[in-house]
């Protein structure tokens, strides 16, 4: 498995990731990514940071994408903040590669990015997937209730986990992404 940056060839690779997301998933994508058009200028956005996780089928095959984090800075009066987006593809979870993601783009931010603070939203009762993000420095910053609602009606609270990458830096050192920082 490898971890890298999007790159505008990879634009068939990422839309065949996308057709695998099953539709509630699609939520954290926050734009229409089923049309071509809306895909094909997102490939083509400088602004942030787009990594990809890839394998090779059978380990020589054609290598597909199998998950993505993109780290996406606001503008203007934000443009020292950034939201975290993370997919894996349904065969590929469980695995660590979420996490490994969620690592490698934060790292890659503090690094390349003038970043102060990272957000991102989850839904309220992934408890696990909140760990994780704890054990990467963020907190929980605020609740937004019914924010979600799945295909079958029900609502779903919305909780934005935050991370400021000053007030981490000890906890970052710990973790050892200091040393890869520098
Ligand atoms: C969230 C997502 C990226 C996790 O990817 P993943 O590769 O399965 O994540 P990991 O295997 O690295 O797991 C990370 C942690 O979350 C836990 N976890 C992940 N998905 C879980 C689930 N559905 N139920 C319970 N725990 C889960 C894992 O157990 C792990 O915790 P642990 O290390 O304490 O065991 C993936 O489920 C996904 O793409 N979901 C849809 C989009 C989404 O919700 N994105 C997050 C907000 S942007």
């Amino acid at each position: 498995m490898e971890i890298r940056k999007l790159v505008p060839t990879d634009v068939e690779r990422l839309t065949a990731f996308l057709r695998e997301i099953p539709e509630d998933d699609r939520t954290f994508f926050k734009q229409d990514l089923s049309d071509p058009e809306t895909i094909a200028a997102a490939v083509r956005e400088t602004h942030g940071l787009w990594l990809v996780a890839l394998e090779r089928p059978g380990g020589s095959g054609e290598p597909r994408i199998i998950g993505y984090v993109r780290v996406l800075p606001g503008t203007g009066l934000s443009s020292h903040v950034a939201e975290i987006r993370l997919v894996v593809a349904p065969a590929h979870r469980r695995h660590g590669l979420g996490r490994a993601l969620a690592h490698r783009a934060l790292v890659d931010s503090v690094r390349e990015l003038r970043l102060r603070k990272l957000f991102v939203e989850v839904a309220a009762e992934q408890e696990a997937l909140i760990r994780m993000f704890r054990k990467l420095g963020f907190t929980a910053e605020a609740i937004l209730r019914d924010h979600l609602r799945d295909r079958r009606g029900t609502m779903r609270d919305l909780l934005l986990l935050c991370h400021f990458v000053e007030e981490n830096w000890s906890a970052l050192a710990g973790l050892g992404i200091d040393r890869e920082v520098s």
